[in-house]
C-alpha cells in the first residue's frame, strides 16, 4: 500500500466532500450528532475568518480517500498551539494511516511555529477507544478529562418549574438575552467578561492563554455567526451597576433545528453564590425552546472537575454521553 497525503483546497467542493465523508464515517459509531451536517461544512469550512486559520489534509490510496485531518490555529491569541484531528475510514484502521495523516498535520502546525499541538478523543462513558490508545501511541498526554452531555427537552419541561422555583430572583441582578447580536449598551462589559474565559473555565494542563475581547472582535465574531446560518441565542446577568458579570448561551444552526449545542457559560467570581449560573441556564434553555418547538436536545461538556457546573446541568436534566479526552504533545 502507498498512502499519499495532499491538502485539500476548502473551496473546491468535491474535493471537501471527500474530505468530510471520512469524518462522518469514522465518527458514524458514536452517540448524539458526533459529526456537523454537510450543509454546515460546506459553509463553515471554506468561510473567511480572521480568528481562525484551517488546513485540511486527506490520506489517498489511488483514487480511495481513505483518511482525513483537520488542523486548526488560532490567529488572535495562543500563536503557539494548533488542534489536529484525525479520521480513518472503517475497515482500514491499523494501517498507518492515522499516524500519517497527524504526521502531515504536525508538519505544518510546526511549519507555521506552533509547538503545542492539542487533540480530542471521545470515548463512551467508562469505556476506551482506538483514539484513545492511538493517542497515546502518538506522544499526547490527556491534559483533562471533560464529560459530553445531552439534554433532551422533554426531560428539562418536566423539571423546569421547580428549577425555577429554586433559582429564585438573584435580587439585584437582571437577565438579558438576544439572538448573536450583543445590545450596543452591553458590548464592553461583555467583552471584558470574556476576557476573563481561559483564566476561569477549568483547563487542567491545556496550556493556552486568555485574549481581549474588544467591541471590533466582539461585532466581527457576531457578524460570521450571522453569515454562516449560526444563531447563538445568549443570555447575560447584569448587575445593579450595569455591569455584565455572567453568560450563557445556546447555539443553533439554520440547517438544524433539532440539535443544539451549549457555547460557553461563565460567572464572574466576584459574582458567584446567585445563582447566577442556573438562571441563566434556564434562560436560555426557555428562549431555544420557545424559538425552535422542533428542538429535541441540547449538547453541553465540562471538565469533570467543575462541579459546579456539573451540578447544575445534572439539575437542568443533563445525561452522561461520552467522555473527552481533551489531549496534548509539544513537539
Ligand atoms: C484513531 C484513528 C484515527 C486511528 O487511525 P489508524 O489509521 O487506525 O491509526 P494507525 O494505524 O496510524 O495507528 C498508530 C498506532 O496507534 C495505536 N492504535 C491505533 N488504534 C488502536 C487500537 N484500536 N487499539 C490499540 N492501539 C491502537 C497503535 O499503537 C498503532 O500502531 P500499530 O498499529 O503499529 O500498533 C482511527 O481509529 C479513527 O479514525 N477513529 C475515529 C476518529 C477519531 O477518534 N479520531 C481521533 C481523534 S481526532
Amino acid at each position: 500500500m502507498s498512502i499519499e497525503i495532499r491538502p485539500v483546497d476548502p473551496h473546491d467542493e468535491s474535493a471537501l466532500r471527500s474530505w468530510w465523508e471520512v469524518g462522518r464515517s469514522a465518527t458514524a459509531v458514536r452517540p448524539g450528532k458526533p459529526w456537523p451536517l454537510w450543509e454546515q461544512s460546506r459553509v463553515s469550512l471554506p468561510a473567511d475568518n480572521p480568528e481562525r486559520g484551517i488546513d485540511l489534509l486527506v490520506a489517498a490510496d489511488g483514487d480511495d480517500v481513505v483518511g482525513s485531518g483537520l488542523l486548526t490555529r488560532t490567529l488572535k491569541d495562543n500563536p503557539h498551539t494548533a488542534m489536529a484531528f484525525a479520521y480513518v475510514e472503517p475497515g482500514r484502521e491499523r494501517e498507518g494511516i492515522g499516524r500519517a495523516v497527524v504526521g502531515g498535520l504536525e508538519a505544518i502546525a510546526l511549519a507555521d511555529g506552533r509547538t503545542t499541538i492539542q487533540s480530542e478523543a471521545y470515548l463512551p462513558p467508562g469505556g476506551t477507544a482506538a483514539a484513545e490508545h492511538f493517542a497515546a501511541a502518538l506522544g499526547y498526554a490527556v491534559a483533562s478529562r471533560e464529560t459530553i452531555k445531552e439534554l433532551t427537552l422533554a426531560d428539562y419541561a418536566a423539571r423546569r418549574e421547580s428549577l425555577v422555583a429554586e433559582a429564585g430572583d438573584a435580587a439585584g441582578y437582571r437577565v438579558v438575552t438576544f439572538d448573536t447580536v450583543c445590545p450596543d449598551e452591553h458590548l464592553v462589559s461583555f467583552g471584558r467578561l470574556l476576557g476573563m474565559l481561559m483564566d476561569e473555565v477549568p483547563l487542567g494542563d491545556l496550556d493556552l492563554e486568555s485574549s481581549e475581547w474588544t467591541p471590533d472582535r466582539l461585532r466581527a465574531a457576531e457578524q460570521r455567526q450571522v453569515a454562516t446560518g449560526r444563531h447563538v441565542q445568549t443570555a447575560l446577568a447584569i448587575a445593579a451597576d450595569g455591569s455584565v458579570v455572567g453568560v450563557s448561551d445556546v447555539r443553533v444552526d439554520d440547517t438544524d433545528h433539532e440539535h443544539a449545542q451549549v457555547g460557553i457559560t461563565l460567572v464572574d467570581p466576584a459574582h458567584r453564590g446567585h445563582r447566577l449560573g442556573l438562571l441563566l441556564k434556564l434562560a436560555t434553555h426557555d428562549l431555544v425552546r420557545s424559538t425552535y418547538p422542533s428542538l429535541l436536545t441540547v449538547d453541553t461538556s465540562n471538565a469533570e472537575v467543575n462541579q459546579h457546573m456539573n451540578a447544575v446541568n445534572e439539575a437542568l436534566g443533563y445525561r452522561h454521553l461520552e467522555t473527552l479526552l481533551e489531549l496534548q504533545k509539544r513537539l
